[in-house]
């Protein structure tokens, strides 16, 4: 028999990003690779891209440069560019690059093994189309290899909201939800497979509107669906729109006993005039609003978020009206960046604000969510929170997990195993995680 290929995945970016680079491992499975953690032994290397922010495309060039010398050692070994930056520069990265045997957008990754049999033939492949089958329904089932306790799962990819700021509608494209049937059934088998929490992801999930048994079914309706999965004990999704925040999708914070108490909402900016030239369509009250309903629903519920700083012409006072947005919501997590000028969207051609302006502004930003996450983290100290562990820690006996709150717990000299799901009482909270006890 002859020796498995070996496949180098790097992935960049978004949990998308994650959740693709495992299907298109698996859809290279079918063609006898196996993964390896290290670019020098691969037969194929892949760099599944991020398009989000500046000079993404610019480290992908200079990563793969870094490829020449072990292309020269292994004339044999493949080299592709997936994800995004592939999306946004096609061809033209064959022509930067020669050493680039492939080139796969995001919608077209289940054509992996007819490519990879054309870069074996010696040809060069590139797909970046936008095309009419679904992707996920022509890959084959995921393998039954057992896996670890938490695993993403695409339920809606692509954006029509068109935020002035944004390439995602451009590289992902327009709004697609997958069936709902199709979903279950991907959860159930990642449940048989030992994962006990799913989250659903999508560039606007909570816009997902997937075929159902009667009619389209809405976010909330999936979660309830998928609620019902034996063995499945939590779930979460991300990444929401304020705008797709519907009342059922709140109440089920309220009620859905497996639908975790966190919830990524961004909201960019809070100066609606800045809101409005990101084309945002809410303002920052009606953001606000909408997070005291969600948290009536559901009062300890975590949020998180991202923030865009030094947009262009925002003003002191705009930047003044994001920190009083986020003294007011108090996150748990936020991310938050300086505007990169992505090529193609509208905001690119306007006046920009200085670079250091900008940098003092995220500065600011970045400290007064630290403090805030600090204590929100410090706050879960007597507390009592369920934690799903999934990996061994650094010290000898220790197990880390995650609470329903996202925060990483670890506990000691407890008869823990992975996938585990249990009661702890937090004592103590450091640098990036809690520590407690089971009860
Ligand atoms: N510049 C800076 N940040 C951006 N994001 C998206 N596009 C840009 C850009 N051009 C941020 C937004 C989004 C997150 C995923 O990335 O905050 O919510
Ligand atoms: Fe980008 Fe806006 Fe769509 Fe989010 S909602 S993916 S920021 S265009």
């Amino acid at each position: 028999m002859s020796e498995p290929k070996k496949l180098f995945i790097k992935t960049y970016g978004c949990q998308m990003n994650v959740y693709d680079s495992e299907r298109m491992a698996e859809a290279l499975g079918g063609q006898g690779y196996v993964e390896t953690k290290s670019a020098d032994d691969a037969d194929m290397i892949l760099l599944n891209t991020c398009h989000i922010r500046e000079k993404a495309a610019e480290k992908v060039y200079s990563e793969l440069g870094r490829f020449k010398g072990l292309k020269a050692d292994k004339p044999d070994l493949k080299i592709g560019v997936a994800g995004c930056v592939a999306q946004a520069e096609g061809e033209e990265i064959m022509r930067r690059q020669p050493l680039v045997d492939l080139v796969v957008g995001p919608q077209s990754y289940h054509r992996l093994p007819e490519m990879e049999a054309k870069t074996r033939a010696g040809e060069k492949a590139l797909d970046t189309d936008f095309p009419e089958e679904d992707k996920f329904e022509k890959l084959k089932n995921r393998p039954k290899a057992k896996r670890g306790p938490t695993a993403f799962l695409t339920v809606q990819e692509g954006c029509d909201k068109f935020c002035a700021f944004c390439v995602v509608p451009y590289t992902r494209g327009a709004e697609v939800s997958r069936p709902a049937d199709r979903i279950i059934r991907e959860a159930q088998d990642l449940v048989e497979r030992g994962v006990r929490e799913i989250t659903l992801l999508g560039q606007n999930v909570n816009a997902y509107h997937g075929a159902g048994p009667n009619g389209d079914m809405t976010l909330a309706g999936l979660i309830w669906e998928l609620n019902k999965v034996d063995g499945l004990e939590r779930i979460r999704f991300t990444t929401s729109h304020p705008n797709d925040m519907d009342d059922a999708l709140i109440e089920a914070h309220g009620t859905c006993e497996k639908l975790m108490p966190y919830l990524h909402l961004p909201v960019q900016s809070g100066s609606d005039k800045i809101l409005k030239r990101m084309n945002r369509s809410h303002t920052a009250e009606s953001y606000l609003r909408l997070i005291e309903r969600i948290r009536e629903a559901r009062p300890d519920i975590l949020m998180s978020g991202d923030f865009i700083v030094g947009f262009p012409e925002e003003t002191d006072e705009d930047f003044q009206a994001t920190l009083d947005l986020v003294e007011e919501v108090k996150y748990g997590y936020a991310y938050s960046f300086k505007y990169s000028t992505r090529p193609g969207t509208p905001a690119a051609e306007r006046p920009q604000v200085d670079a250091e302006v900008a940098d003092e502004r995220l500065q600011r930003l970045q400290a007064l969510i630290t403090r805030h996450q600090r204590v929100i983290q410090d706050s879960m100290v007597g507390k009592t929170v369920s934690v799903l562990f999934e990996k061994s820690g650094r010290q000898p006996g220790q197990m880390v997990g995650k609470s329903e709150y996202l925060h990483a717990v670890h506990v000691s000299d407890a008869d823990l195993a992975r996938g585990d799901l249990r009661k702890v009482r937090i004592k103590s909270s450091g640098a990036n995680s809690l520590g407690g006890d089971v009860i």
